[in-house]
């Protein structure tokens, strides 16, 4: 089966090539060739490398052509953000595909009524990217469930894997907050650490989507969030950090004005969007069509990328001590 990867380099294709090809899959990865995968493995020499910048071939309107032309079985499609741009690939690929995969987020969301939140469950995005990414989810819906377009769709929730930057407990990527928690210094929290977060190591995204090629018949028109088993809170997540430290969390909690001051424009942005959508999902649909398990609970999957970090990455120095 031959499978066309479009963004195949990235956080997700690093560990969803490796896992296609090991299981025998014939994977074509398309790219600009601007980035390695960030990690190494042996799986990426039986790998076809196709260099296209899908930017510059949609505006010359050829992207779908020359994905068509690789004449794949499957096409997964890692990133796109507008419905055009989705639009200009299935309209080259009806008829020609058995299966196509776009990668969404749970974002497309918005708020939660309820959690944790089904696929079932209304959608209420908001900001560009969130809105644009349903919009693209209800064209391929709509396509899929009228028999024209074999379409699946999932939706990860934070990324993480090792060598990779991860929302922290502070809901940003300020390398300070873990510091703060590995010295027990204080460390302020908007509200009282109740908002949640919710993550999924790349490993288990590369899981999910292949669980949807091999359960094609659940898989096809519908949707599927990724993310690990449970959703963590701010303060739990915080706890578990400087306990993994040695330290007992030196939390203070403060209202939203006051948390702001001091904080660069960027960790306030990130922190509010991910507070104010405060995601908690169900896997239950994926673990019943697609046999969904993931390997990492979601501080799992942290602790893997923190131990990284404090290796290698820009928290060197930091003495992880306990385990997860
Ligand atoms: N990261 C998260 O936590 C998160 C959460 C929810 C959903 N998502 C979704 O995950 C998807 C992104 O996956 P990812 O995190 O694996 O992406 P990523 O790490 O940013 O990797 C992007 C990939 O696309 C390639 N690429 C970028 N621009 C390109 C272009 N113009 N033409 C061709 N290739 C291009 C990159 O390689 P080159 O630079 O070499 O071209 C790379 O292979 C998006 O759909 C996003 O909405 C991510």
């Amino acid at each position: 089966m031959k499978t066309v990867i479009i963004g195949a380099t990235g956080h997700i294709g690093t560990y969803l090539v490796p896992r296609l090809v090991e299981a025998g899959i014939e994977v074509i990865a398309v790219s600009r060739g601007h980035r390695a995968p960030y990690h190494a493995h042996g799986a990426w020499q039986w790998v076809e490398r196709v260099e296209i910048d899908r930017e510059a071939a949609e505006e010359e309107g050829s992207f779908g052509t020359q994905i068509a032309r690789l004449e794949p079985d499957v096409v997964i499609d890692l990133i796109s953000y507008a419905k055009d741009s989705t639009a200009q690939l299935v309209e080259a690929l009806e008829g020609r595909v058995q299966q196509f995969i776009h990668c969404g987020t749970i974002w497309t969301y918005g708020y939660s009524e309820a959690v944790p939140t089904t696929e079932a469950d209304g959608k209420r995005p908001w900001g560009d990217y969130g809105v644009q990414k349903k919009e693209i989810e209800d064209y391929l819906m709509d396509k899929a469930r009228r028999g024209n377009f074999p379409a699946a769709v999932f939706h990860p929730g934070h990324i993480v894997g090792p060598g990779w930057g991860f929302i922290n407990p502070a809901a940003n990527r300020d390398p300070e907050v873990i510091r703060k928690l590995a010295s027990g210094a204080e460390l302020d929290l908007p509200h009282f650490g109740l908002a949640t977060l919710h993550h999924i190591h790349a490993a288990d995204v590369a899981q999910l989507c292949h669980g949807m090629m091999t359960h094609w018949g659940q898989a096809v028109g519908e949707s599927f969030n990724a993310v690990s088993e449970r959703a963590i809170t701010l303060r739990g997540y915080a706890d578990a950090v400087a306990r993994w430290f040695g330290k007992e969390a030196n939390l203070k909690f403060v209202d939203w004005q006051q948390w702001q001051e001091g904080k660069s424009a960027e960790d306030i942005r990130l922190t509010d969007d991910h507070i104010s959508h405060s995601p908690s999902h169900s896997i239950e649909k994926a673990k019943r069509l697609l046999e969904y398990r993931p390997r990492y609970t979601s501080l799992e999957a942290i602790y893997e990328a923190l131990d990284w970090d404090t290796k290698y990455g820009e928290l060197q120095g930091l003495e992880l001590g306990g385990t997860c």
